[in-house]
């Protein structure tokens, strides 16, 4: 083997542009995706939906994976809305085996020292998967890495009459209801407000996701499908983020 001045004088150019690069940008606080497009996925590749949802989860894992690399504080992943119900019932089925297979994978982010939290209405979902949902959390109580939230039969909506039904039967007083009242009966209670949503397959929409939380988020639309979303597009999504001028009402 030579030695190559030249060459090593180069990468260590880019190295240091790319260094620069990472260091100068800005990374959202709280990134929370629309894992959307699973069964297009699976349509353009002549597969049934419920290979779409495998192909989704797996991508789920490698971007929670990344995110924490990067060193981001929260990630909030949309994986079953309160609307998603009203799918035909082998869909939600399998949609229900695929987050129970994924529960049981005790491998799951434990060495990632990723700390695991759903949010949703969990009340109706089946016993097996509320008890390993909460062996999850506790499994990963301590952990320092990112904090990673999975909505799970979550709407915003419902979320927010929730809210309401809980100040009122608290007995708080009107006079001392603010927006932090509001935020403090949340899912999210405690947490910052995502300020980069993440909505990839074409759809120009919430779909009933943190629809208070993200009040002030910037958003970034894709039409690459979830399965497809790599770390890159997450890479683009963050160089975006950092072009935008975030005014909150100011000038
Ligand atoms: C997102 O993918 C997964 C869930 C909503 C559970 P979709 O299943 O909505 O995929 P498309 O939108 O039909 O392509
Ligand atoms: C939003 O996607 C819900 C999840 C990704 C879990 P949908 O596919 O359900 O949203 P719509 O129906 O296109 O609005
Ligand atoms: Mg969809």
């Amino acid at each position: 083997m030579f030695f190559h001045p030249p060459d090593f004088c180069v990468k260590v150019i880019v190295m240091s542009l790319f260094k620069k690069k990472c260091e100068n940008r800005i990374l959202p606080r709280h990134i929370a995706i629309i894992m959307d497009g699973n069964g297009r996925w699976a349509k353009k590749h002549s597969l049934p939906r419920s290979s779409g949802h495998v192909a989704g989860a797996k991508t789920f894992k490698d971007i929670a994976r990344y995110c924490n690399k990067i060193g981001l504080e929260y990630l909030t992943v949309y994986a079953f809305s309160t609307e998603n119900w009203k799918r035909p019932k082998e869909e939600v089925d399998n949609i229900m085996n695929l987050l129970r297979d994924y529960l049981k994978d005790a491998e799951n982010f434990k060495s990632d020292n990723i700390k695991v939290k759903f949010i949703g209405n969990l009340e109706p979902l089946a016993d097996d998967i509320k008890a390993l949902m909460k062996k999850d959390e506790e499994g990963s109580k301590d952990a320092t890495g990112l904090k990673l939230n999975i909505a799970v039969n979550y709407g915003g909506r419902d979320e927010i009459t929730r809210a309401v039904k809980k100040i009122v039967a608290d007995g708080v007083k009107p006079e001392d209801i603010t927006e932090d009242t509001v935020s403090d009966n949340l899912y999210t209670a405690g947490m910052p407000d995502p300020d980069f949503i993440i909505r990839p397959s074409g759809e120009y929409r919430l779909s009933n996701y943190l629809i208070w939380q993200s009040a002030y988020a910037e958003y970034w639309f894709s039409d690459i499908l979830w399965p497809d979303f790599k770390p890159r597009h997450l890479e683009e999504a963050i160089d975006d983020f950092n072009r935008r001028n975030r005014r909150f009402g100011g000038v």
